[in-house]
């Protein structure tokens, strides 16, 4: 229907920062407020998708009409969102920690004794590439995000490549603009295969939200 065009559809976000253990009481974890992804899925649930949040902790309320997963390391998120498959489209917003402590210590870490301490990390999973990786639950359209701070469209290009995604929506996070945690972005959306990218106006990320959602709309109610 004119309101509800994604009813029957299924949508998967990402959203907020991943924290990943050093020991039971301690993280590592980055500034992401979960704003953006938050509001894609709240808008995407609004145009009828049953939408599931697989979100890393923020201070967000969980949106009305979605199916929301809390979660907290990167490989908990992986977890979560391969749960959910199969969806028709999967957006990545989460600002997902891109290494791990190696060995998390089972028991609280002392003072006493260790004068400097030495973490060793390995990689995490990347959530998006392992979506878009081709199979038969690959999701028929996967949005990515690039926070680039300076040649955004080429950074944002190039790695919409390297992850085999569809779509990425790339934002300029040079700290001058304030849109790291703030409430308004101004992004490009690339599109695979078409050649410029489009530049929205800036707005308020709920509107990114609702325009992002709409897109994501016409693309999946076209044959395929
Ligand atoms: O490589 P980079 O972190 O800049 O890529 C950003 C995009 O990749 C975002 O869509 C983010 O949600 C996703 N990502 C992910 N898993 C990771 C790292 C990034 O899903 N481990």
């Amino acid at each position: 229907g004119a309101d509800a065009p994604l009813a029957g559809r299924k949508a998967l976000v990402t959203s907020g920062p991943t924290h990943e253990p050093i020991d039971p009481v301690r993280y590592i974890a980055n500034r992401s407020s979960g704003r953006q992804g938050h509001a894609i899925a709240a808008a995407l649930a609004r145009l009828g998708a049953a939408t599931t949040l697989v979100t890393g902790p923020t201070q967000q309320p969980d949106p009305p009409g979605v199916t929301v997963r809390h979660v907290e390391s990167a490989r908990d998120m992986l977890a979560a969102c391969q749960a959910a498959l199969p969806v028709d489209a999967a957006v990545c917003a989460a600002a997902v920690a891109d290494w791990r402590v190696a060995s998390a210590a089972d028991q609280k870490m002392k003072r006493e004794g260790h004068d400097g301490l030495k973490l060793e990390f390995t990689q995490n999973p990347d959530i998006l590439a392992t979506l878009s990786e081709v199979g038969n639950l690959r999701p028929r359209l996967v949005v990515g995000f690039a926070a680039e701070t300076e040649n955004v469209i080429d950074h944002a290009r190039a790695k919409r490549a390297r992850k085999g995604c569809d779509w990425i929506v790339a934002n300029d996070v040079s700290p001058a603009t304030g849109t790291f945690g703030g409430a308004e972005n101004t992004v490009h959306l690339i599109v695979d295969g078409a050649s410029e990218p489009e530049t929205w106006p800036r707005m308020s990320k709920a509107d990114v939200g609702e325009r992002l959602a709409r897109r994501i709309a016409d693309h999946l109610i076209q044959p395929a």
